[in-house]
């Protein structure tokens, strides 16, 4: 039996996620019983919001208990199966917590369709990010050509794909990111009409202003705070705000109070948040649509790939301080 390495939650943390929280341990793989199977992780998704899981009462899911494997979502390789209709090399998606050798029910098993993408696709633009960017767009925010969008943390792994997806769509995109580096990214490589760099604005309400002169029809918030302030003195007549995260409020000592609702009233707009798991019925809809974007070149992903299990808990704090350039994930084994 090969070597289950895992990464158990150990102490609640008051600030930023780190190593500290966590400690490996090792123990024999389980045999898959009937119905199971057991896993090889390949690809782990680090993602902002286990960040709350890891906290008493702030998610909307449970928080993981002190001991426990850390929860997170990601792709293996099917080892052993005592499942129907899964056998030794299948590619399949799962909640296989930060561990290298899972085994689980096959009713928590997606496998992966190789004809719609690679392995690397189904981490990254087939992926949950590039999923919440499609629903989060389309139904929350009821994208129409022409429609003036802007994104926030838009070089990152749902804000890449939401940018991308308004341009196909005939819109106008502005996109906002922290530095140089990453503004070039969203305008060169994803095509943005005009980029902001939140970090070298003094008032960020003029630099919108500036980045999207006719004002916004969309505005695709991951950032929330400031940020969703100054987005909402822009609004135009009719306009969707969509609220997917607010990962500046993540450490914030006391929640900030924004100020400008006023504006979506005066807009006639409406804010509408969402989660992505509440899709989970469509998702091959948005997969099969970004999946033809992949095949002829134009949908762009960019990963930022950690190598090895040790490194999720860095990843996660790499989140919270900009340090990723592009959808974050770890890969634990080589494929
Ligand atoms: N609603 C849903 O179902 C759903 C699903 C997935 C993700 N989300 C949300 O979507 C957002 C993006 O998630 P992701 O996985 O794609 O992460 P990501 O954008 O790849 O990484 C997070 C980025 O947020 C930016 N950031 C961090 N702290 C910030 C701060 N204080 N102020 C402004 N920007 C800050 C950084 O980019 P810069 O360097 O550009 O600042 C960082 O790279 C998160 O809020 C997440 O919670 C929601």
């Amino acid at each position: 039996m090969p070597v289950n390495h895992r990464l158990l939650l150990m102490a609640r943390p008051e600030g930023m996620p780190g190593p500290e929280h966590f400690t490996a341990d090792a123990e024999a793989a389980r045999s898959p019983r009937e119905g199971e199977v057991l896993l090889a992780t390949v690809y782990l998704s680090i993602d902002p919001a286990m960040r709350s899981w890891m906290s008493e009462g702030t998610s909307y899911q449970q928080h993981i208990p002190l001991g426990e494997v850390m929860r997170g979502g990601g792709i293996a390789r099917v080892l052993e199966s005592r499942a129907e209709g899964f056998v030794a090399g299948d590619w399949v998606q799962a909640r296989l917590g930060w561990q290298t050798h899972p085994t689980i029910h096959a009713r928590y098993l997606q496998k992966l369709d190789l004809g719609l993408g690679t392995v690397e696709d189904w981490i990254g633009p087939l992926g949950l990010s590039a999923v919440t960017a499609y629903f989060g767009l389309r139904d929350i925010g009821g994208l129409r050509p022409n429609d003036r969008v802007l994104v926030s943390a838009a070089a990152g792994g749902v804000g890449q794909i939401a940018v991308q997806i308004a341009r196909f769509e005939g819109c106008r995109v502005a996109g906002i990111a922290g530095g140089a580096a990453k503004c070039a990214f969203v305008a060169g490589e994803l095509g943005a009409d005009a980029v902001i760099d939140y970090k070298a604005e003094p008032n960020l309400s003029a630099a919108i202003g500036r980045a999207c002169p006719d004002g916004v029809d969309v505005y695709f918030d991951n950032v929330g705070g400031a940020t969703l302030d100054a987005a909402l003195e822009h609004l135009r007549h009719g306009a969707r705000v969509v609220l997917c995260g607010r990962i500046s409020q993540t450490h914030a000592a006391e929640p900030y109070g924004i100020r400008n609702l006023g504006r979506l009233a005066a807009a006639r707009g409406r804010m509408q948040g969402f989660l992505v798991f509440n899709y989970h019925d469509r998702y091959d809809e948005a997969r099969t649509w970004l999946a033809a974007r992949r095949r002829d070149g134009s949908l762009r992903q960019r990963l930022h790939v950690l190598e090895g299990l040790t490194q999720a808990p860095i990843g996660l704090g790499m989140l919270f301080r900009g340090e990723n350039a592009g959808k974050l994930v770890v890969r634990v084994k080589a494929v």
